[in-house]
């Protein structure tokens, strides 16, 4: 943090330390459990920016905040200002009067960027162009309440090199597990954040989707048009024509591997019907950590809560 900064965002998974990622994933399972009790946003309100539909990240950062004893606020830019051309900076300084915290999905990241450099409030990102950083926390959060733990476990990330792939070689990169990514040509990671990742962690990028999940633990996949792309979603279906994880290309993985998808998801493109119905996917529940995880980030950066 810059020591002009008295509060804290959350733009990336980096922002957090190793230790209190480990934290938070404690403090979500406690909420998950209902054994944390404290309401430590009584009296703050958050402000929720959607320029980008959205089911999950909205309900899970409304209902957390009201189960955390605070108010949420949704503001589309159908509504605000923004939409008409008003400076996001502008934005930033008039809502850090009013509220004491921000969420914001948008679609550039610089956008996420430029409202938390001129924000007195914490601002957490839910998603952008090149991160969703809040949905893979929940994600390793559902990858230990199956193993146990997250360490020496291989995921395996099929599909597009998309803002949740992006966020997977972020958590490599803090809490060095294997990641396997498979991306036809055209379609990979960010550089600079695979460049990183690797420094970390046994980070792979294959063109074969059967080279990536030999052996994974977890198996995870995405839409391959993302929202902003979905005038090329022709031109996609016949790049990841070979990337559909089905039946077959899951027996590739390990025997107990479980299925991971952020939702929403298109059944006979990126996954088959009878896995992501099938016994080894867990999307419900990594929906449902969603809420655990973004409570404990919220109680965190907005409700003074201490880690470990
Ligand atoms: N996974 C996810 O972020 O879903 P929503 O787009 O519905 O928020
Ligand atoms: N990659 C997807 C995630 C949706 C939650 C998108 O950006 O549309």
């Amino acid at each position: 943090m810059p020591p002009t900064q008295s509060h804290r965002d959350f733009l990336a998974i980096p922002d957090f330390s190793k230790d209190e990622l480990t934290g938070l994933f404690a403090l979500a399972d406690r909420m998950k459990r209902g054994v944390h009790v404290r309401k430590p946003l009584v009296g703050k309100i958050l402000a929720m920016i959607f320029t980008k539909s959205s089911t999950r990240t909205r309900v899970s950062f409304e209902v957390g905040t009201t189960q955390l004893g605070g108010h949420a606020i949704f503001l589309s830019d159908r509504d605000l200002q923004i939409g008409r051309g008003e400076p996001i900076a502008d934005t930033a300084r008039v809502l850090s009067r009013m509220v004491d915290g921000i969420v914001i999905r948008t679609f550039a990241h610089a956008d996420v960027d430029e409202l938390a450099r001129h924000a007195d409030v914490p601002v957490i990102n839910g998603l952008t162009d090149l991160q969703h950083p809040c949905q893979v926390l929940a994600d390793i959060l559902t990858i230990r309440q199956n193993f146990g733990t997250h360490e020496g476990k291989k995921v395996a990330w099929i599909g597009d090199g998309n803002n949740v792939a992006n966020s997977w070689l972020d958590a490599a990169y803090r809490l060095g597990f294997d990641l396997a990514l498979a991306c036809p040509e055209g379609y990979d990671p960010d550089p600079k954040l695979l460049a990183r990742a690797k420094e970390n962690a046994n980070v792979t990028l294959h063109r074969d989707p059967r080279e990536a999940i030999a052996g994974a633990n977890a198996v995870n996949t995405d839409v391959w048009a993302s929202m902003g792309h979905e005038e090329e979603q022709k031109a996609r279906e016949k790049a990841f024509a070979s990337f559909t994880v089905d039946a077959k290309l899951m027996s590739a993985a390990a025997p107990d591997a479980i299925f991971l998808h952020c939702l929403p998801a298109h059944r006979g493109e990126e996954v088959s019907a009878d896995v992501i119905d099938g016994p080894q996917s867990v999307v419900w529940d990594e929906a449902e950590n969603r809420l655990h995880i973004q409570k404990a980030i919220l109680a965190v950066v907005m409700g003074g809560e201490r880690l470990g």
